[in-house]
């Protein structure tokens, strides 16, 4: 088994109306837990490595332990680079070879994105590498951000389809309301699925991209706090919208936050009921076991990527 792009995994789910997940790594229990479900579940996976993981495990590390993965699950696993904020880092995780990156234009104007992207996805695609690209900028706190703001934020419909064709990109991350984090949504969690079935229908062959999809699980927000954490009023995006956004060409899901609010419940809670023990393994064992179970549940119930293998 290898490294592979996503190219083909995109097209089995876009036809099919399920979503691979994007899981961000950090650390090895990460990983393993990750990979343990997806083998489980015979799921394809994406992981990846944003800019921040790559500063703290660094490079070297993270590609090493993906590589055992492999070696130790006989998965194909696409490794992906989240969030590339230039042509340097794009070129340089290909050059380490990671199969896809991202180069996240969004901050820049509509041209400026489409030479950037281009850029990128010229260099990509003559290494096999595939390319996503973002159109549209995450909302902050979605309640926040009234409907003449919605259209200058989220992603226009058409210049998504321009974007696409100037740029050759294998897959787009569009915004519809949700965003990064823990606190997503002041109100009632909003997206706004009449922009995204638009989006879909003008570039019908086009993977579409979720950011921000994590749904801060309750289970683990409570146990965090009642284990002295405090992260009141945290909300993410319901299971039911994700579920929802796979029928319109959303075939990946990213998920981070939801990685670590479930490590840090379980070591929350251990630390808190086992005062005397000091041996990293007794929590990083239980929270790479509820990075498991979480990463099972969400392949099985919410991307309806059980044996899609
Ligand atoms: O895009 C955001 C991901 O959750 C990665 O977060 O930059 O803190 O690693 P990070
Ligand atoms: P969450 O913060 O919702 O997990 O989103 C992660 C993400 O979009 C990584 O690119
Ligand atoms: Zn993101």
């Amino acid at each position: 088994m290898a490294l592979v792009t996503s190219k083909e995994m995109f097209q089995k789910a876009l036809t099919k109306d399920y979503a691979i997940g994007a899981f961000n790594v950090n650390n090895m229990e990460i990983i393993q837990g990750i990979v343990d479900a997806a083998k489980i579940e015979q799921s394809p996976l994406i992981l990846q490595v944003s800019a921040g993981a790559r500063k703290y495990a660094r490079s070297a590390y993270l590609l090493k332990l993906v590589e055992a993965a492999i070696l130790d699950t006989d998965l194909d696993i696409c490794l992906h680079l989240d969030h590339g904020e230039d042509f340097e880092i794009c070129k340089k995780c290909i050059d380490d070879s990671f199969t896809s990156v991202m180069i996240d234009g969004s901050k820049h104007s509509f041209e400026e994105n489409i030479r950037l992207t281009k850029e990128v996805v010229d260099y990509a695609h003559a290494h096999g590498v595939v390319v996503e690209a973002e159109l549209g900028k995450l909302a902050g706190v979605e309640d926040d951000v009234k409907v003449d703001a919605r259209s200058a934020t989220f992603t226009d419909p058409y210049e998504a389809k321009e974007f696409v064709e100037r740029t050759g990109v294998d897959s787009l991350a569009i915004a519809i309301g949700t965003s990064h984090g823990a606190y997503k949504f002041k109100g009632e969690p909003y997206l706004d699925f009449e922009r995204l079935k638009k989006i879909h229908s003008l570039i019908p062959e086009t993977p579409l991209v979720l950011h921000g999809a994590s749904t801060v699980l309750k289970e683990f927000v409570d146990k965090c706090n009642s284990f002295g954490g405090n992260i009141p009023g945290a909300q993410g995006v319901p299971e039911d919208m994700i579920r929802e956004s796979t029928k319109y060409g959303i075939c990946k899901v990213n998920i981070d936050t939801d990685l670590r609010l479930a490590m840090t419940a379980e070591v929350r809670k251990f630390i808190s009921e086992n005062p005397a023990e000091f041996d990293p393994r007794k929590y990083l064992g239980p929270a790479r076991s509820a990075i498991q179970a979480m990463v099972q549940h969400k392949i099985k119930n919410v991307l309806n990527g059980s044996n899609t293998l």
